[in-house]
């Protein structure tokens, strides 16, 4: 599947977000090596802390349908931002952790913009689970 079509289905995804304290959705769409796709966006509370970002959702939801990192080629993250969607630092401990190294991550916008990226770039000098040896 194009980095576009994933993308989109992002965007999709993103009608799901409840978010009536920041009014900002993100959507977010994982892409396994089968071509299956697990959708997510985020879900607010009144508790602010309690909220679940939308690409963890997802990723999430293709670990709740039995998907492993070794399944998983592609996560696409989207947002109505000024620039692409940059996941924040929680998500990218979760990102470091459940996918591989090589899977794509495209951030992207409604206006079209996208990067992709992986996650040893987004979270370089990581700490993981063979620190804890
Ligand atoms: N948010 C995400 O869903 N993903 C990110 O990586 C950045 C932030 C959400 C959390 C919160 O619901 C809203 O965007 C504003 O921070």
């Amino acid at each position: 599947m194009k980095d576009e079509e994933l993308v989109k289905l992002a965007i999709e995804a993103r009608s799901l977000s409840y978010s009536p304290y920041s009014h900002f959705a993100v959507g977010a769409a994982v892409l396994t090596k089968d071509g299956e796709v697990f959708l997510g966006a985020n879900v607010e509370n009144a508790s602010y802390p309690l909220t679940m970002c939308g690409e963890r959702n997802a990723i999430y939801n293709a670990y709740m349908h039995g998907k492993t990192r070794d399944d998983i080629v592609a996560l696409a993250i989207v947002a109505d931002s000024p620039n692409v969607c940059s996941p924040c630092g929680a998500c990218r401990q979760v990102i470091d952790e459940l996918l591989l190294p090589s899977a794509r991550i495209v951030l992207a916008n409604l206006k079209g913009d996208m990067k992709v990226t992986n996650a040893k770039e987004l979270l370089p000098f990581s700490f993981s689970k063979d620190d804890l040896q």
